[in-house]
Parts: structure tokens; sequence; C-alpha cells
């Protein structure tokens, strides 16, 4: 039987990584993260995409990486927070996948977030916290449409087995 990807979506420092590559291991499935690609293919970190190219062109990366893995099977697939937002990116990614939107509180998310400002351009103003707000409340809509997964209070270990069990089910 074809094993069907596993997508995890979800805002910036809820754990997608680092869930999706115990996930891996327990699935027995190959492990890939939509960033390190676009890193690996452009050769620039993402805040230097954002910042010599803009943003338009970091969201152009992220579509051809949608198209480059439409169609695989076998993967977990980490995807950054804005990816799965572009619903062409989210359709192509979708068809063959069982797709998990990791959840945490906006406090807990602030404070996972201090760092990492390679990785995150969006965060890297005055108010990284205003900010994380304003873009969870634009963005609830849209990762409200996948099936939530909370991680608040929870080990890596404990939010794998609850996404093993929901993909044993469908
Ligand atoms: C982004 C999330 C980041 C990265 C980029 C944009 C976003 O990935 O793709 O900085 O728009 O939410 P993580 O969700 O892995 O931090």
């Amino acid at each position: 039987m074809e094993k069907r990807n596993v997508i995890l979506t979800g805002f910036m420092g809820t754990g997608k990584s680092t869930v999706g590559r115990r996930l891996s291991s327990r699935l027995d499935y190959a492990f890939v993260d939509t960033d390190e690609m676009i890193v690996s293919r452009d050769g620039r970190a993402i805040a230097d995409i954002f910042s010599e190219d803009g943003e338009a062109a970091f969201r152009a990366w992220e579509a051809k990486v949608s198209r480059e893995l439409a169609g695989s099977s076998g993967l977990v697939i980490a995807t950054g927070g804005g990816l799965m937002l572009n619903e062409h990116n989210a359709h192509l990614l979708s068809q063959e996948a069982d797709v998990f939107c990791l959840r945490a509180s906006s406090d807990e998310i602030v404070a996972r977030l201090a760092g990492e400002p390679d990785r995150r351009p969006l965060l890297n103003v005055l108010n990284p916290a205003g900010r994380i707000q304003q873009l969870l409340d634009s963005r609830s809509e849209a990762y409200g449409r996948f099936t939530q997964i909370s991680t608040s209070g929870r080990s890596v270990d404990q939010i794998v087995e609850e996404i093993v069990r929901c993909i044993s089910v469908t």
C-alpha cells in the first residue's frame, strides 16, 4: 500500500520540524523541511532572501517546492508557517496526504521564538510579540481548515502518538 504523505503546518514555533523529524522515524518515512529545501536550493538564509529579494521571492520558492513535492509519497513534510496558507500550495500538497496543524498559545509561541532571526525575518521587528499576535489573528481562519493538534504542555512523543492515532483511523 502506498504511504500517504503527512504534512505539518501551523504557526512559527509550534514545533513542526521537531515533531516532523520524530514522526518520520516513528513511521519510517523520510523527512523533508520546506524551509531547508529552499535554503539549500537558493544558497542563502531565509532572512537574506527576504531582505535582498523581498517576501514575494520567498513565496515563489514555496510555490516551487510545493510543485516539486506534489505527487510524492512516504514523506513527513514540515512546511514553513506560511506555505499552506496559499491555497494553490495547499491544494498541491494535500492531494495524497494527511495534513495536521500544530497549535500553541501566543505566550508559548513568544517564549519559543526568542532568537532564530535567520529563519524568521517576519518577526525581526521592534515588537515581535505584537507582530506574532497580529499574524496569529490574521491566519487563524486559514489554519483552522486543517486538523488541529494542540502542543501545549505536551511532549514531542505525545504529539507524535496523537498524529499516528489520527492517521491510523483515516
Ligand atoms: C514563515 C515561517 C518560517 C519561514 C519564513 C516565513 C511564515 O518557517 O518559512 O520565515 O510566514 O510563517 P517556520 O514556520 O518553520 O518558522
